[in-house]
């Protein structure tokens, strides 16, 4: 696995932790750091020892979008033929959860990369927004669509159109966070819940991941379809025996993620 300094690297157990590391440009996503998530995230999934994928910034900020330096001088042209922010989709593919930990500022691609993540844990200090609008184009890793699917038309319409910060406790009561915690908590509460999900059988918190966002993609009937065929076949792997059995033995169950 590489390791580089954008993009720092450590492990707590079943937990890998990504920290994004370009202080002086506010972790401004650049094609460098697109390139090592897509490829550290593509490698942490097929691990068999990683549970969980949590990613990070600094207390200033977890990013402050994309790097507009990089972008300033490129052609519509360029843009369309190198198809400009396409690979961030490969974040979809990843079969891991994965958890962000916010302090500082989320803006544009930093708002989006925190919405490709499964959990947003917050720091009383994070602000979020998608402030494109004010740069002449709108956003570009998908906030005009997970903005919208997370929080409704009319707050995801008030963000992106005047491109207006909301604060933590404003996006934690709109449902973009799933948990506001003070500052100097916000390691230790994201990494306790990427502990929790990393410990539980793997084949079951992939497929939990996967039914929930296809609750995005397809309608109620296929949806449900989708989730009792998972839960059925979930019941072939010998986690589910160690969960059941455990609960009835009023033991801790040991899953071995398969
Ligand atoms: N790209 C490149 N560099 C950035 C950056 C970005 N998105 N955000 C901050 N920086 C750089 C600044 O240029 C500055 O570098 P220099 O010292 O070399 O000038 C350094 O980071 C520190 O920034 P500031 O001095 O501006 O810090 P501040 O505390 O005064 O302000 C801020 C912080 C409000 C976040 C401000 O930096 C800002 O508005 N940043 C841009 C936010 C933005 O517009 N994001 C959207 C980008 S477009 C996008 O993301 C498209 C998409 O959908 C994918």
């Amino acid at each position: 696995m590489s390791e580089t300094d954008i993009v720092l690297q450590s492990r707590e157990g079943r937990v890998a932790i990504l920290t994004l590391n370009r202080p002086k440009a506010l972790n401004a996503l650049n094609s460098a750091v697109m390139r090592e998530l897509v490829q550290l995230t593509a490698e942490l999934d097929r691990d068999p020892e990683i549970g969980a994928i949590l990613i990070t910034g600094s207390e200033k900020a977890f990013a402050a979008g994309a790097d507009i330096k990089e972008m300033e001088d490129r052609s519509a042209m360029e843009m369309m033929l190198a198809d400009w922010f396409s690979d961030w989709e490969a974040l979809e593919r990843v079969r891991t959860p994965m958890i962000a930990a916010v302090a500082g500022f989320a803006l544009g691609g930093g708002c989006e990369l925190a919405m490709m993540c499964d959990l947003i844990v917050a720091a009383d200090s994070a602000r979020f927004g998608q402030p494109e609008i004010k740069l002449g184009i709108i956003p570009g890793m998908g906030g005009s669509q997970r903005l919208t699917r997370a929080v409704g038309k009319y707050k995801a319409m008030d963000m992106i159109l005047t491109g207006r910060m909301i604060d933590a406790e404003e996006a934690e009561r709109i449902g973009l966070v799933s948990r506001l915690v003070p500052a100097d908590r916000l390691m230790e509460e994201a990494l306790d819940a990427a502990k929790t999900i990393a410990e539980f059988s793997k084949p079951a918190t992939m497929t939990a991941k996967e039914a929930t966002n296809r609750s995005f993609e397809v309608g109620l009937r296929e949806g449900l379809l989708h989730e009792r065929r998972i839960f059925h076949a979930l019941f072939a792997g010998g986690d589910r025996k160690e969960g059941m059995s455990a609960f009835r033995e009023k033991r801790q169950p040991t899953f071995r993620h398969g």
